[in-house]
């Protein structure tokens, strides 16, 4: 499968996403990342420590039959925005419950609207510890507006940022919030997994009217 990681906004998580779904595909079956960000994150990431998954700047002949995820640039412009959600199986909006943000995604939301694609998932990143309700009152918001957004949202942890210094997934670093963020992550894969079996399920039932037809 192809996951494509967008935003309107830049620094909403794209990147920790794309290597953290990536670590997490890759338990599943062979998977590479491509890194289509100019600034080279991705990369940077990878070149720091050492990932569970090959890390490419562009498409090449060894892609897996496995699973691809595409990290990208902020700001797409809506031409981009189409084209990436029509070569993939699920584009990954990460927000973060700011306004800032929020009026960012709105727009994407627009542009994705004009293009008429339900193949998109919105995940709410770097989510505040309580007294904040910041998390809970963005999902609501955004399942009010009839918006598709991931169950599972990705906790504020430093855990993150100290696994993108050290060039590691969150679950190799020594912190004790580490696991809990491995575990948003692994909560967001699953997720995903089950948008993709319901959408084979769907797919297979159109390919045999005339047996669904016959009952
Ligand atoms: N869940 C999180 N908890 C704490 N910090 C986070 C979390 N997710 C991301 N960060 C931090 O926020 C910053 C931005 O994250 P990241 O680089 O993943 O965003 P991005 O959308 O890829 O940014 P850019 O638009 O620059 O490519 C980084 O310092 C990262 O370590
Ligand atoms: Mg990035």
């Amino acid at each position: 499968m192809i996951i494509t990681v967008a935003s309107f906004k830049g620094g909403v998580g794209k990147t920790t996403t794309a290597i953290h779904l990536a670590a997490f595909l890759q338990g599943q079956a062979e998977t590479l990342l491509i890194d289509a960000d100019p600034n080279r994150s991705a990369l940077g990431w990878a070149s720091r420590g050492e990932l569970p998954f090959q890390v490419m700047d562009e498409w090449s002949e060894a892609i897996p039959d496995g699973n691809v995820v595409i990290d990208t640039q902020a700001r797409p412009t809506p031409e981009d925005l189409s084209a990436l959600a029509e070569t993939c199986d699920l584009l990954v909006l990460p927000t973060t419950p700011d306004v800032l943000a929020l009026d960012a995604l709105v727009l994407t939301v627009e542009h994705l609207k004009a293009i008429s694609t339900q193949h998109y998932r919105i995940l709410i990143t770097a989510i505040p510890p309580r007294p904040s309700k910041a998390g809970q009152e963005v999902k609501e918001l955004l399942e009010e507006a009839k918006l598709p957004v991931f169950n599972q949202g990705i906790r504020r942890f430093a855990a993150f940022q100290k696994a993108a210094l050290k060039g590691l997934p969150v679950y190799a670093i020594k912190d004790s919030r580490a696991e809990a963020g491995w575990q948003d992550y692994e909560n967001v894969g699953n997720e995903i997994l089950d948008i993709m079996e319901a959408r084979a399920l769907t797919i297979k039932a159109q390919e045999v009217p005339e047996i669904r037809d016959f009952f």
